[in-house]
């Protein structure tokens, strides 16, 4: 039995018994074995939830791309490390074999150097799905920089925030994306976002769409050039097992962004050692994680944790839709696809489409399928399993989050009986708590409440970038001594975990996790507007979708204006970005509010999905006329 690949439920339950009754041997034989240190650590593990602080692996030195990279170039040089299908399928796609993706890191590597960035320096990188943007991680791990990525789909305004709070001097970016039949004029956004950051020196630019841009002199650099110049030859940093490898930022219930800081050594070995059991990765497999690397799936499951296990991981630049909703498939099929995961939110969106797009093509080569990022509901679980798994492809339902690095809760395929909406046991090492409303651990089975970690593992988020108050008010405060998560579970009978959704003000829309404080200050930046709230409620294909009720100076006349919502919509699209947009807006003469003047989100949450038989008491609100008013005049579509 090995400790790194399980292969059935009676190993699963062994190495899970090991992990926690000791958890320090299990790790660090873990890794030992499977990946390459400079130095071993000195001691496995050290921790403390009250200050927080969690130290994996210390003492020990080491970089991840000599993991991920040099040490595939003796067994898998020729390999295909990475596979990249662009947006265009009339475009060909790029097979980039290990020896080739090793040269092109350390050229990027040895560009960002002589640019002037040095081990330490934080860069924002902002492209597309093209290989550059896995390029430019990994060049930036190579010479110790913290990456920073934000995804491609944010405003200026919300890159700005990201560039700020990272103190980022350099952006790799693009001239322009493509997306569908759309393209996105990239360099634009960055030139909007860094008109005030004076901090941001130098801008480099990858040449995708041949968009005409501005280049400011000085500052602004093509990167092809300076790729040619620079030599494929680049010594690894050396690195500690707790130097930040990069800051990722996720939205927070309230006010800024929060930049999650994930360290070398303990995020290296969770992520590598979660994608091989998750997904039973053999040496010929074809690997396909559809998320875009602007997010922590990205990071963990399309670069860290496949190029840590030598696998052949695939990068698509499209969207599902385009040139036709067939596009999914017709990828699995071109290149064999044998791993498939993808969002809930994804698979709803095809799932409403002709079964046609699907059944044109030949899938066979699928052996397991994933989910991530929000709950997937029964019917949308059934049509994956039906249609695309044809009954035979486990569904790996894999709960997780950017702040905890890799999969915590999930099945593992071919071991593991899966149920659909559960996302059924924990991973080795990983020691879920359900806590009760007194912040009590709730014992036993069939029960329900907030999902807590009761033990560290090396996957998780060490701090919040420049906030570490942050990090602990958010995470280790609720409930003394524990990781809370936010998220509500149930445990059912046979001790298999079901979340049940977000206990915070953060909405999941097409599983992009959406704070409603930032959106409502966006609405509220709009001259026509006194205030806002922000409620999600149950969207087909989106999972949840948005309603704001907003209360407008003059009420009267506004009321019905359709240019006023396009006019909020677009606002939100300019400080956030399009995912953020509403579907529902209501103009009301006011918002509910209790005796301190706490808007009651909780009332219009009800009144949104027409409960309102179950408002509660609303007498002992301050203004209980408006609940009746905002009654009669129910949201309607924008
Ligand atoms: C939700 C994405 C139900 C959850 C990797 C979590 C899920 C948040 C699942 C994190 C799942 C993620 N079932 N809910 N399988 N996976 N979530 O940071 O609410 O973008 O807290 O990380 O997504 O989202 P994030």
């Amino acid at each position: 039995m090995s400790n790194y690949h399980i292969k059935n439920l009676e190993e699963y339950w062994q190495v899970y018994r090991k992990s926690i009754n000791e958890p320090e041997i299990f790790w660090s034989e873990i890794a030992e074995e499977h990946f390459l240190w400079r130095k071993k650590w000195d001691k496995v593990l050290e921790w403390d939830f009250d200050k927080p602080s969690i130290k994996w692996y210390q003492g020990a030195e080491l970089n991840i791309t000599e993991n991920c990279i040099d040490r595939h170039l003796f067994n898998r040089a020729d390999k295909t490390a990475i596979l990249f299908e662009p947006n265009n399928p009339q475009e060909k796609a790029q097979h980039i074999t290990y020896k080739q993706l090793s040269e092109r890191v350390n050229k990027m590597a040895n560009v960002l150097k002589s640019q002037g960035v040095n081990k330490g320096d934080r860069v924002c990188i902002y492209l597309p799905m093209i290989p550059e943007l896995a390029i430019s991680v990994l060049a930036c791990a190579r010479i110790g920089a913290i990456h920073s990525v934000v995804f491609a789909g944010f405003s200026a305004d919300a890159l700005a925030t990201r560039i700020k709070d990272s103190g980022s001097k350099m952006i790799i970016t693009s001239d322009g994306a493509y997306r569908g039949n759309k393209t996105i004029e990239l360099k634009k956004i960055v030139d909007e976002a860094i008109v005030d950051i004076d901090i941001v020196n130098k801008v480099l630019v990858v040449n995708r769409t041949k968009t005409k841009i501005n280049m400011k002199n000085g500052r602004d650099i093509w990167l092809a050039p300076l790729l040619i110049k620079s030599s494929d030859i680049c010594e690894a940093t050396i690195m500690k097992a707790e130097d930040p490898l990069f800051i990722l930022y996720t939205s927070g219930s309230t006010g800024k962004p929060k930049g999650m800081v994930h360290t070398t050594a303990g995020y290296m070995v969770y992520s590598a050692y979660t994608f091989k059991n998750i997904f039973q990765y053999q040496e010929k497999d074809v690997y396909w994680c559809t998320a875009d690397i602007g997010w922590i799936t990205g990071h963990s499951y399309i670069i860290y944790g496949p190029l840590a296990n030598g696998a052949t991981t695939v990068m698509f630049e499209g969207i599902p839709s385009y040139p036709d909703y067939g596009r999914f498939w017709e990828i699995v099929e071109k290149h064999k696809i044998t791993q498939f995961y993808t969002a809930p939110t994804a698979i709803r969106a095809l799932a409403k489409e002709k079964l046609d797009y699907v059944n044109r093509y030949d899938l066979s080569s699928l052996k397991i399928l994933g989910t991530v990022g929000e709950p997937i509901n029964e019917e949308a679980w059934h049509w994956y399993n039906d249609n695309i798994g044809k009954g035979k492809s486990p569904i790996v339902d894999t709960w997780w989050q950017t702040e905890t690095g890799g999969i915590m809760i999930s099945p593992i395929p071919f071991s593991t009986p899966t149920i659909p909406t559960y996302a059924t046991l924990p991973l080795p090492g990983i020691q879920p708590v359900l806590v009760g409303n007194d912040g009590e651990e709730l014992q036993g089975n069939n029960k329900e409440g907030k999902l807590c970690m009761k033990f560290p593992w090396p996957g998780m988020a060490r701090t919040i970038w420049d906030n570490h108050k942050r990090f602990k008010d958010t995470y280790f405060s609720e409930v003394k001594n524990m990781y809370f998560t936010g998220d509500g579970a149930l445990r059912n009978a046979v001790g298999y975990y079901r979340i049940t959704g977000r206990t915070d003000d953060v909405i999941i829309v097409s599983g992009h996790n959406l704070g409603t404080a930032p959106i409502e200050d966006a609405i509220n930046e709009h001259p026509a507007v006194v205030e806002s709230a922000i409620v999600g409620f149950p969207h087909s294909i989106k999972g949840n979708a948005l309603c704001g009720y907003i209360t407008l100076k003059q009420y009267g006349e506004s009321r019905d204006h359709d240019n006023l919502k396009a006019e909020i919509n677009q606002m939100i699209t300019e400080r956030i970005g399009g995912i953020a947009k509403l579907d529902q807006i209501q103009f009301t003469v006011g918002l509910p509010k209790n005796r301190s003047g706490k808007i009651m989100r909780r009332i219009l949450r009800k009144i949104t999905l027409g409960d309102i038989e179950n408002l509660g008491d609303t007498s002992t609100l301050l203004n209980p006329e408006v609940v009746e008013l905002i009654i009669e005049g129910r949201a309607v579509k924008v």
